[in-house]
Protein backbone atom coordinates (compact mmCIF):
# COMPACT_ATOMS: atom_id res chain seq x y z
CA UNK A 1 0.00 0.00 0.00
CA UNK A 2 1.47 3.47 -0.91
CA UNK A 3 0.29 4.95 2.45
CA UNK A 4 2.37 2.34 4.32
CA UNK A 5 5.60 2.52 1.52
CA UNK A 6 5.46 6.48 2.23
CA UNK A 7 5.38 6.20 6.01
CA UNK A 8 8.57 3.60 6.04
CA UNK A 9 10.76 5.86 4.20
CA UNK A 10 9.66 9.25 6.71
CA UNK A 11 10.04 7.26 9.50
CA UNK A 12 13.14 5.64 8.18
CA UNK A 13 14.82 8.97 7.29
CA UNK A 14 13.66 10.39 11.04
CA UNK A 15 14.32 13.25 12.32
CA UNK A 16 15.86 13.96 8.52
CA UNK A 17 14.00 14.82 5.39
CA UNK A 18 12.79 12.64 2.39
CA UNK A 19 12.39 14.37 -0.69
CA UNK A 20 8.96 14.01 -2.60
CA UNK A 21 10.66 12.99 -5.65
CA UNK A 22 13.06 10.26 -3.85
CA UNK A 23 9.66 8.92 -2.60
CA UNK A 24 7.49 9.06 -6.15
CA UNK A 25 10.45 7.41 -8.08
CA UNK A 26 10.77 4.74 -5.32
CA UNK A 27 7.56 4.12 -5.32
CA UNK A 28 6.99 4.52 -9.08
CA UNK A 29 4.36 7.00 -8.77
CA UNK A 30 4.19 10.85 -9.49
CA UNK A 31 4.81 13.41 -7.20
CA UNK A 32 1.56 14.67 -7.46
CA UNK A 33 0.34 11.52 -6.13
CA UNK A 34 2.12 11.16 -3.23
CA UNK A 35 1.26 15.08 -2.22
CA UNK A 36 -2.40 13.29 -2.58
CA UNK A 37 -1.27 10.42 -0.12
CA UNK A 38 0.36 12.94 1.96
CA UNK A 39 -3.29 15.19 2.62
CA UNK A 40 -4.99 11.97 3.19
CA UNK A 41 -2.47 11.50 5.82
CA UNK A 42 -2.93 14.71 7.40
CA UNK A 43 -6.71 14.30 7.60
CA UNK A 44 -6.00 10.77 9.67
CA UNK A 45 -3.79 12.65 12.46
CA UNK A 46 -0.25 13.19 11.03
CA UNK A 47 1.72 16.03 10.65
CA UNK A 48 3.99 16.44 8.40
CA UNK A 49 6.94 19.57 7.85
CA UNK A 50 7.10 20.43 4.02
CA UNK A 51 10.36 22.25 2.45
CA UNK A 52 10.57 23.12 -1.13
CA UNK A 53 14.62 22.26 -1.18
CA UNK A 54 14.15 19.60 1.58
CA UNK A 55 10.84 17.43 0.69
CA UNK A 56 8.93 16.49 3.60
CA UNK A 57 9.37 15.60 7.48
CA UNK A 58 7.23 13.87 9.87
CA UNK A 59 6.14 16.21 13.03
CA UNK A 60 2.90 14.84 14.07
CA UNK A 61 1.21 11.36 14.64
CA UNK A 62 -2.04 9.86 15.20
CA UNK A 63 -2.56 9.42 18.83
CA UNK A 64 -5.35 6.41 17.97
CA UNK A 65 -3.89 3.08 15.90
CA UNK A 66 -3.75 2.93 12.88
CA UNK A 67 -2.85 0.37 9.97
CA UNK A 68 -0.67 1.94 7.78
CA UNK A 69 1.49 3.02 10.84
CA UNK A 70 1.31 -0.21 12.65
CA UNK A 71 2.33 -1.57 9.27
CA UNK A 72 4.93 0.79 8.41
CA UNK A 73 6.76 -0.33 11.89
CA UNK A 74 6.94 -4.26 11.52
CA UNK A 75 10.69 -4.80 11.90
CA UNK A 76 9.99 -8.66 10.53
CA UNK A 77 7.34 -9.40 8.33
CA UNK A 78 6.33 -12.77 8.61
CA UNK A 79 5.18 -14.74 5.81
CA UNK A 80 1.21 -15.15 5.42
CA UNK A 81 0.53 -12.92 8.82
CA UNK A 82 -1.92 -10.64 8.09
CA UNK A 83 -4.11 -8.14 10.45
CA UNK A 84 -7.04 -5.79 10.27
CA UNK A 85 -7.81 -3.06 12.34
CA UNK A 86 -11.37 -1.40 12.82
CA UNK A 87 -13.22 1.06 14.73
CA UNK A 88 -15.17 -0.43 16.80
CA UNK A 89 -16.45 -3.83 16.82
CA UNK A 90 -18.40 -6.21 19.49
CA UNK A 91 -15.29 -7.94 20.89
CA UNK A 92 -11.89 -8.56 18.91
CA UNK A 93 -12.20 -12.43 19.62
CA UNK A 94 -15.65 -12.53 18.26
CA UNK A 95 -14.47 -11.23 15.46
CA UNK A 96 -11.72 -13.19 14.98
CA UNK A 97 -13.56 -16.46 15.16
CA UNK A 98 -16.12 -14.83 12.67
CA UNK A 99 -13.46 -13.71 10.14
CA UNK A 100 -11.93 -17.32 10.54
CA UNK A 101 -15.65 -18.76 10.15
CA UNK A 102 -15.94 -16.75 6.81
CA UNK A 103 -12.26 -18.98 5.20
CA UNK A 104 -9.54 -16.20 6.63
CA UNK A 105 -6.22 -17.84 6.72
CA UNK A 106 -4.53 -18.11 9.60
CA UNK A 107 -2.27 -16.61 10.91
CA UNK A 108 -3.97 -13.33 11.48
CA UNK A 109 -4.95 -10.69 14.32
CA UNK A 110 -7.77 -8.37 14.78
CA UNK A 111 -7.52 -4.95 16.53
CA UNK A 112 -9.84 -2.91 17.63
CA UNK A 113 -10.01 0.79 18.66
CA UNK A 114 -13.11 0.17 20.97
CA UNK A 115 -15.12 -3.13 22.10
CA UNK A 116 -18.51 -2.69 22.95
CA UNK A 117 -19.23 -6.32 24.69
CA UNK A 118 -15.38 -7.18 25.17
CA UNK A 119 -14.82 -10.15 27.07
CA UNK A 120 -13.18 -11.45 30.40
CA UNK A 121 -12.81 -14.60 31.81
CA UNK A 122 -15.36 -15.82 33.97
CA UNK A 123 -17.79 -13.95 31.03
CA UNK A 124 -17.61 -10.85 32.65
CA UNK A 125 -17.50 -7.79 30.94
CA UNK A 126 -14.02 -6.05 29.58
CA UNK A 127 -13.90 -2.42 29.98
CA UNK A 128 -13.13 -1.47 26.36
CA UNK A 129 -13.69 2.31 25.50
CA UNK A 130 -12.15 4.41 22.69
CA UNK A 131 -9.75 5.60 24.53
CA UNK A 132 -6.16 4.55 23.42
CA UNK A 133 -5.72 1.18 24.28
CA UNK A 134 -5.26 -1.98 22.67
CA UNK A 135 -7.71 -4.81 22.44
CA UNK A 136 -6.04 -7.60 20.29
CA UNK A 137 -7.05 -10.89 19.03
CA UNK A 138 -4.44 -13.54 17.21
CA UNK A 139 -5.23 -16.54 15.62
CA UNK A 140 -3.27 -19.67 15.11
CA UNK A 141 -3.99 -23.21 13.76
CA UNK A 142 -1.35 -24.92 16.23
CA UNK A 143 -2.42 -28.62 15.85
CA UNK A 144 -1.48 -29.02 19.47
CA UNK A 145 -3.05 -30.88 22.16
CA UNK A 146 -5.64 -28.78 24.00
CA UNK A 147 -3.53 -29.58 27.56
CA UNK A 148 -0.96 -27.16 25.75
CA UNK A 149 -3.43 -24.27 25.88
CA UNK A 150 -2.83 -23.30 29.41
CA UNK A 151 0.85 -23.22 29.01
CA UNK A 152 0.48 -20.90 25.79
CA UNK A 153 -1.03 -18.89 27.42
CA UNK A 154 0.86 -18.47 30.12
CA UNK A 155 3.87 -17.89 27.66
CA UNK A 156 2.10 -15.51 25.87
CA UNK A 157 1.89 -13.67 29.51
CA UNK A 158 5.55 -13.45 30.30
CA UNK A 159 6.32 -12.61 26.78
CA UNK A 160 3.97 -9.30 26.91
CA UNK A 161 5.63 -8.53 30.31
CA UNK A 162 9.06 -8.21 28.17
CA UNK A 163 7.54 -6.39 25.53
CA UNK A 164 5.60 -4.33 28.28
CA UNK A 165 8.95 -3.80 30.03
CA UNK A 166 10.31 -1.90 27.18
CA UNK A 167 7.54 0.63 27.20
CA UNK A 168 7.83 1.66 31.04
CA UNK A 169 10.29 2.62 33.85
CA UNK A 170 8.52 -0.35 36.09
CA UNK A 171 8.88 -3.81 36.50
CA UNK A 172 5.41 -5.58 35.29
CA UNK A 173 3.90 -8.36 37.12
CA UNK A 174 2.29 -11.81 35.91
CA UNK A 175 -0.35 -13.18 37.94
CA UNK A 176 -1.50 -16.31 37.66
CA UNK A 177 -3.03 -17.51 34.75
CA UNK A 178 -3.22 -14.11 32.81
CA UNK A 179 -2.92 -10.72 34.36
CA UNK A 180 -0.51 -8.28 33.71
CA UNK A 181 -0.61 -6.38 36.70
CA UNK A 182 1.43 -3.26 38.39
CA UNK A 183 1.63 -3.62 42.06
CA UNK A 184 -1.33 -5.45 42.68
CA UNK A 185 -3.35 -3.16 39.63
CA UNK A 186 -4.12 -4.75 36.58
CA UNK A 187 -2.71 -3.20 33.61
CA UNK A 188 -3.99 -6.09 31.24
CA UNK A 189 -5.55 -9.18 30.67
CA UNK A 190 -5.69 -12.28 27.92
CA UNK A 191 -8.41 -14.68 26.84
CA UNK A 192 -7.77 -17.51 25.15
CA UNK A 193 -10.52 -19.62 23.14
CA UNK A 194 -10.01 -22.86 21.24
CA UNK A 195 -12.03 -24.92 19.24
CA UNK A 196 -10.92 -28.47 19.32
CA UNK A 197 -11.13 -31.60 16.91
CA UNK A 198 -11.11 -34.97 18.48
CA UNK A 199 -7.74 -34.50 20.13
CA UNK A 200 -6.26 -31.45 18.84
CA UNK A 201 -6.90 -27.75 18.69
CA UNK A 202 -8.00 -26.88 15.88
CA UNK A 203 -7.97 -23.13 15.95
CA UNK A 204 -6.86 -20.96 18.97
CA UNK A 205 -7.82 -17.29 19.47
CA UNK A 206 -5.49 -15.62 21.84
CA UNK A 207 -6.90 -11.91 22.88
CA UNK A 208 -5.10 -9.43 24.52
CA UNK A 209 -6.32 -6.29 26.34
CA UNK A 210 -4.23 -3.81 27.80
CA UNK A 211 -4.87 -0.28 29.10
CA UNK A 212 -2.35 1.63 27.65
CA UNK A 213 -3.66 5.42 27.14
CA UNK A 214 -6.89 6.04 29.56
CA UNK A 215 -6.27 8.33 32.28
CA UNK A 216 -7.85 6.40 35.11
CA UNK A 217 -10.01 8.93 35.47
CA UNK A 218 -11.82 7.61 32.46
CA UNK A 219 -12.61 4.30 34.34
CA UNK A 220 -15.84 3.80 37.06
CA UNK A 221 -14.68 4.63 40.36
CA UNK A 222 -14.44 1.29 41.57
CA UNK A 223 -12.29 0.02 38.74
CA UNK A 224 -9.51 2.85 38.94
CA UNK A 225 -8.92 1.57 42.31
CA UNK A 226 -8.05 -2.05 40.86
CA UNK A 227 -6.86 -1.16 37.20
CA UNK A 228 -3.53 1.08 35.78
CA UNK A 229 -2.44 2.15 32.27
CA UNK A 230 0.63 2.19 31.21
CA UNK A 231 0.54 5.79 30.09
CA UNK A 232 0.44 6.55 34.17
CA UNK A 233 3.47 4.76 34.89
CA UNK A 234 5.20 5.85 31.64
CA UNK A 235 4.68 9.62 32.74
CA UNK A 236 2.95 10.73 29.42
CA UNK A 237 1.16 8.92 26.54
CA UNK A 238 2.27 5.78 25.18
CA UNK A 239 2.94 5.34 21.74
CA UNK A 240 -0.04 3.02 20.26
CA UNK A 241 1.27 2.21 17.02
CA UNK A 242 4.65 1.40 18.15
CA UNK A 243 3.23 -0.93 20.90
CA UNK A 244 1.25 -2.44 18.75
CA UNK A 245 4.05 -3.16 16.03
CA UNK A 246 6.35 -4.13 18.51
CA UNK A 247 3.52 -6.41 19.82
CA UNK A 248 3.04 -8.67 16.74
CA UNK A 249 6.68 -9.22 16.38
CA UNK A 250 6.32 -10.58 19.72
CA UNK A 251 3.31 -12.55 19.55
CA UNK A 252 4.87 -14.24 15.92
CA UNK A 253 7.95 -15.20 17.18
CA UNK A 254 6.65 -16.44 21.00
CA UNK A 255 4.10 -18.46 19.22
CA UNK A 256 6.89 -19.90 16.14
CA UNK A 257 8.98 -21.08 19.27
CA UNK A 258 5.98 -22.71 21.32
CA UNK A 259 5.04 -24.81 18.50
CA UNK A 260 8.49 -25.48 18.15
CA UNK A 261 9.16 -26.65 21.91
CA UNK A 262 12.08 -23.96 21.97
CA UNK A 263 9.83 -22.10 24.73
CA UNK A 264 10.92 -24.46 28.04
CA UNK A 265 13.85 -23.17 29.48
CA UNK A 266 13.01 -19.11 28.56
CA UNK A 267 9.61 -19.93 29.67
CA UNK A 268 10.90 -20.96 33.27
CA UNK A 269 13.08 -18.05 33.08
CA UNK A 270 10.76 -15.18 32.77
CA UNK A 271 8.12 -17.24 34.84
CA UNK A 272 10.27 -16.27 37.42
CA UNK A 273 11.49 -12.93 36.68
CA UNK A 274 7.94 -11.68 36.24
CA UNK A 275 5.53 -14.25 38.70
CA UNK A 276 3.90 -12.09 41.55
CA UNK A 277 2.62 -15.29 43.27
CA UNK A 278 5.14 -16.92 43.95
CA UNK A 279 5.92 -17.44 48.35
CA UNK A 280 2.67 -15.45 48.74
CA UNK A 281 -0.40 -17.03 50.80
CA UNK A 282 -3.46 -16.55 48.76
CA UNK A 283 -7.20 -17.84 48.60
CA UNK A 284 -7.61 -20.03 44.78
CA UNK A 285 -11.75 -19.72 44.06
CA UNK A 286 -12.46 -22.15 41.72
CA UNK A 287 -15.89 -24.03 40.69
CA UNK A 288 -17.68 -22.40 44.02
CA UNK A 289 -14.70 -23.99 46.12
CA UNK A 290 -11.77 -21.90 47.98
CA UNK A 291 -8.38 -23.52 48.95
CA UNK A 292 -5.93 -20.99 50.64
CA UNK A 293 -2.19 -21.83 50.28
CA UNK A 294 1.24 -20.89 49.81
CA UNK A 295 2.32 -20.79 46.08
CA UNK A 296 5.14 -22.45 45.10
CA UNK A 297 5.14 -21.25 41.64
CA UNK A 298 3.92 -23.53 38.21
CA UNK A 299 4.18 -27.22 36.75
CA UNK A 300 5.31 -27.44 33.56
CA UNK A 301 1.40 -28.14 32.17
CA UNK A 302 0.81 -24.66 33.64
CA UNK A 303 -1.15 -25.91 36.97
CA UNK A 304 -0.93 -23.33 39.88
CA UNK A 305 1.24 -25.24 42.80
CA UNK A 306 -0.32 -24.98 45.69
CA UNK A 307 0.79 -25.85 49.22
CA UNK A 308 -2.16 -26.19 51.93
CA UNK A 309 -1.54 -25.60 55.30
CA UNK A 310 -0.77 -29.72 56.27
CA UNK A 311 1.99 -29.26 53.82
CA UNK A 312 -0.07 -31.40 50.89
CA UNK A 313 1.38 -29.64 47.35
CA UNK A 314 -1.54 -29.57 45.31
CA UNK A 315 -1.50 -27.99 41.29
CA UNK A 316 -4.31 -26.57 39.85
CA UNK A 317 -5.65 -25.55 36.54
CA UNK A 318 -8.07 -23.40 36.98
CA UNK A 319 -9.32 -20.70 39.20
CA UNK A 320 -8.99 -16.90 40.31
CA UNK A 321 -6.74 -16.17 42.86
CA UNK A 322 -6.79 -13.38 45.93
CA UNK A 323 -4.02 -12.71 47.81
CA UNK A 324 -4.41 -12.78 51.30
CA UNK A 325 -3.46 -9.55 53.27
CA UNK A 326 0.20 -9.47 54.75
CA UNK A 327 0.75 -12.74 52.53
C1 LIG B 1 -9.45 -11.11 31.66
O1 LIG B 1 -8.56 -10.59 32.32
O2 LIG B 1 -10.48 -11.52 32.20
C2 LIG B 1 -9.26 -11.26 30.17
C3 LIG B 1 -9.54 -10.00 29.43
C4 LIG B 1 -9.34 -10.13 27.95
C5 LIG B 1 -9.78 -8.89 27.19
C6 LIG B 1 -9.41 -8.95 25.74
S1 LIG B 1 -9.65 -7.40 24.95
C7 LIG B 1 -9.40 -8.14 23.40
C8 LIG B 1 -10.09 -9.49 23.42
N1 LIG B 1 -11.48 -9.34 23.08
C9 LIG B 1 -12.29 -9.62 24.10
O3 LIG B 1 -13.54 -9.56 24.07
N2 LIG B 1 -11.57 -10.00 25.16
C10 LIG B 1 -10.15 -9.97 24.88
Amino acid sequence: MTETLILRELLAAEPGWVSGGMIASKLGVSRVSVWHQMEKLRAQGFGFEALPARGYRLSKRPKMLHAGLVEAQLKVRRKGFTFITLNEVDSTNDEAARQLSAGRAAPFAVFARRQTHGRGRFGRAWHSESNGNLYSSFVFRPRIAPERMQTFTLWMGVTICELVSKFVPVKPGIKWPNDIVFDGRKAGGMLTEARVDADQIRDLVFGLGLNVNSPASAWPAELSRRAVSLCELSGGTVDINRLTAALIGRVLLAYERFTEGEHVDTFAELWNTFDVLRGREITLSEGGRKRRGKVLGVDDVGSLLLRDEHGRTRGFRAGEVTIEKGG
